[in-house]
């Protein structure tokens, strides 16, 4: 079984981007599948135009990566630009691509919605991140719930590719977990780089505290009972804390007399648990950046040969060779 998955670098990560993506990333590693990650450059570019930004952010995430645990010795891990061939594949998809398909596409919708000039690479996207799925043969594509459309968009293109060509592309499936598909930012919408309601993964203990005791809360009296499934915060504990832990805090939300700034104050210290040692991995492999270049460079040799192995099926199929 094949696992891939990817992220944009356009900034900092958060525990959105953990909690949605990259526990699953960590889990699928240490079974029994052959993984592929990648830091998604070529998509940035529709939205990072400053070069010198689109290398730090990429340097970022590869950093983040290691950090939280993705071990290059077990995974294939590589920026997505160290694979030109897959935006050869990207044409080839789009010439089976409906207009339609694409413009009914909600993250594209959405941008332009909040304001943003669209380009052409921004409507185009979905079929570049088909492409990256299906140029690796992957079967399980680990993401959250923003992404599901995507994916959709990616089987069909397969499939389309497929009914004109022959057998040639493997069709994915997306895995997403119920229960951490869509993780809220701090004042309760989806968590995103956009909506600057993040709690990063690798910022220190003191901003985030800030962060946390600042999470907006209704004006319930403290004597009160409250809701723990309508508080942002209880939803935030619940990513870090375990099973007896959350039924500790539901009863002392619906019994009353708890004050939000407590369990706030123990938020912050369960994160500290799970953040701490990311942390502590990210300063450290900082202050050696040329051994994660030397890792991109490693990882993209390996992408390419497997990517590689997918073209040459497809320039054949198509009548280029
Ligand atoms: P990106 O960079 O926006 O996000 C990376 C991953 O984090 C997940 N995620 C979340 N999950 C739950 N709750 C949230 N609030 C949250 N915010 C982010 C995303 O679902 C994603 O899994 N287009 C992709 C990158 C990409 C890609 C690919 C992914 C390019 N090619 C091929 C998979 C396969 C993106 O912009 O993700």
């Amino acid at each position: 079984m094949r696992v891939l998955s990817g992220i944009q670098p356009s900034g900092k990560l958060h525990i959105g981007n953990y909690f949605g993506a990259m526990q699953q990333f960590v889990e699928m590693q240490n079974q029994d599948a052959e993984c592929f990650f990648f830091i998604a450059d070529y998509h940035a570019m529709t939205s990072v135009q400053d070069p010198a930004q689109l290398r730090a952010n990429v340097e970022e995430v590869a950093l983040g990566y290691l950090a939280v645990g993705i071990d290059p010795e077990k995974s294939v891990f590589f920026p997505q630009s160290q694979v030109p061939a897959v935006t050869e594949l990207t044409w080839a998809l789009s010439c089976v691509c409906p207009m339609g398909l694409l413009q009914r596409c909600v993250s594209y919708k959405d941008k332009v919605e909040q304001g943003l000039a669209p380009n052409h690479g921004l409507f185009y996207y979905p079929v570049l991140q088909a492409a990256d799925i299906i140029i690796y043969d992957s079967d399980i594509v680990p993401v959250g719930q923003d992404q599901k459309q995507h994916i959709e968009v990616t089987r069909d293109l397969a499939i389309k590719f497929n009914n004109i060509y022959g057998d040639v592309l493997t069709v994915p499936k997306a895995s997403i977990r119920e229960n951490t598909a869509v993780i809220p930012g701090l004042d309760g919408r989806k968590m995103s780089k956009s909506y600057d309601n993040t709690l990063e993964l690798f910022t220190p203990q003191g901003p985030t505290k800030k962060k946390i005791m600042r999470i907006p809360t209704d004006s319930t009296p403290m004597e009160d009972p409250k809701d723990p499934d309508a508080c942002t915060v209880f939803t935030l504990l619940k990513l870090f804390a375990d099973e007896a832990e959350q039924q500790h805090w539901r009863k002392r939300y619906t019994e009353g007399g708890m004050g939000y700034g407590e369990v706030k104050k123990r938020l912050f210290e369960l994160s500290n648990e799970t953040l701490d040692p990311f942390r502590a991995r990210y300063e450290e492999l900082k202050k050696d950046m040329d051994y994660v270049r030397d890792v991109l460079n490693e990882g993209g040799k390996k992408a390419r040969a497997a990517a590689d192995v997918v073209m040459e099926r497809v320039r054949s199929a198509v009548g280029l060779r």
